[in-house]
């Protein structure tokens, strides 16, 4: 088993096909959004440039910074989805988005392995860096971008092939030859499933459980080796005995990778983060981040009003 590739250029074979399905469906369940009437909204984002990173950075030299996202924007046609994004991700550390339904959370996630490019009629401004690499230059691929950074989804989405070609699939297309076993079993170890379904890896992946399933797709999103994973509410379809196992398992990926998750479960963010990161939306129903820190400080003594209502379950 190979581990995560370190810093480099994004400049990979192209695959013929994205190694993650496209979010087919709205990846926030296609939920619309309510106008949240939020408490006074501030004029101008609060303190953002200046904390910015200072958290994750202060003692971090620059190769530990994984992205570095600067005035960062995303919009749907005139819609203006997000806005002001200033933020460092450092490496090795589970980094958890959380706000109420609506602010953003999953399209600035998207936004990190440009998936977001795959909606019609989105675009962004500003930039996001990757191991000091524009994610949006010109020279980018974004398939390429997508096998760095993998993305697990809200609802366990197996394709409709065998557990072991669930797996296979992503090297496969990526020009793997030969004897795939070992890559195969490593992944699914590495997702903590490998006991579970080493006897069964020619029967469908669509037959496991929930929770199952999810690993599954986390063994097929690390079978490319990615850098970093993203992972939206992958949790939210799952019970509570399936949840935990997730956040062990994110608990021992850390290790190797860097995950960046969206969740709208404040113990799981509490739980499973280091890094958390709070968005609320304004007036205009732009997305921005109001604080970010250690997730111990967000949830224990946040800066700002907003995240102390948020956090206590006060507004959301
Ligand atoms: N595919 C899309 N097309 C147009 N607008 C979208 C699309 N996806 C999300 N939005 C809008 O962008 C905003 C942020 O949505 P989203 O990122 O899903 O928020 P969250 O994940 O925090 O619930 C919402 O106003 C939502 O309606
Ligand atoms: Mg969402």
């Amino acid at each position: 088993m190979t581990t995560s590739g370190a810093a480099g250029p994004i400049d990979l074979p192209r695959p013929t096909e994205p190694t993650d399905p496209a979010p087919a469906e709205r990846a926030d369940g296609g939920d619309t959004h309510v106008t949240l009437s939020l408490a006074p909204t501030p004029a101008v984002p609060i303190d953002l440039p200046t904390t910015a990173a200072t958290a994750i950075d202060a003692s971090a030299s620059a190769p530990d910074i994984v992205f570095d996202v600067t005035d960062f924007a995303a919009y749907y046609g005139n819609f203006r989805a997000v806005r002001d994004i200033q933020m460092r991700i450092a490496k090795n550390r589970i980094t958890a988005f959380i706000g109420p339904s609506g602010c953003g959370k999953s399209t600035l996630l998207r936004c990190f392995n440009r998936m977001n490019d795959l909606i019609p009629g989105t675009r962004v401004s500003g930039s996001i860096m990757f191991h000091g690499q524009d994610l949006y230059g010109p020279d980018v691929d974004a398939v390429a971008v997508r096998k760095r950074i993998g993305m697990v989804f809200q609802k366990p989405n197996p394709f409709p092939k065998s557990i072991y070609d669930n797996v296979a699939y992503g090297p496969r297309i990526n020009g793997a030859k030969g004897n795939l076993d070992d890559l195969v079993e490593a992944s699914l170890r590495r997702a903590a499933i490998w006991d579970e379904v080493k006897d069964k890896l020619k029967q469908p992946g669509t037959a496991l459980s929930g929770g199952q399933q999810q690993r599954l797709c986390i063994a097929r999103a690390i079978a490319v080796e990615p850098d970093v994973i993203l992972m939206d509410e992958p949790c939210s379809a799952l019970d509570p005995v399936a949840t935990l196992r997730i956040e062990e398992l994110m608990a021992e990926l850390r290790e190797t990778y860097t995950i960046v998750i969206v969740t709208h479960n404040m113990q799981q963010a509490a739980r499973a983060s280091d890094e958390t990161v709070f968005l609320t939306m304004g007036d205009d129903r732009a997305g921005y981040i109001v604080e970010k820190g250690p997730t111990i400080d967000i949830f224990t003594r946040p800066a700002n009003q907003l995240t102390e209502d948020y956090v206590s379950g006060r507004f959301g």
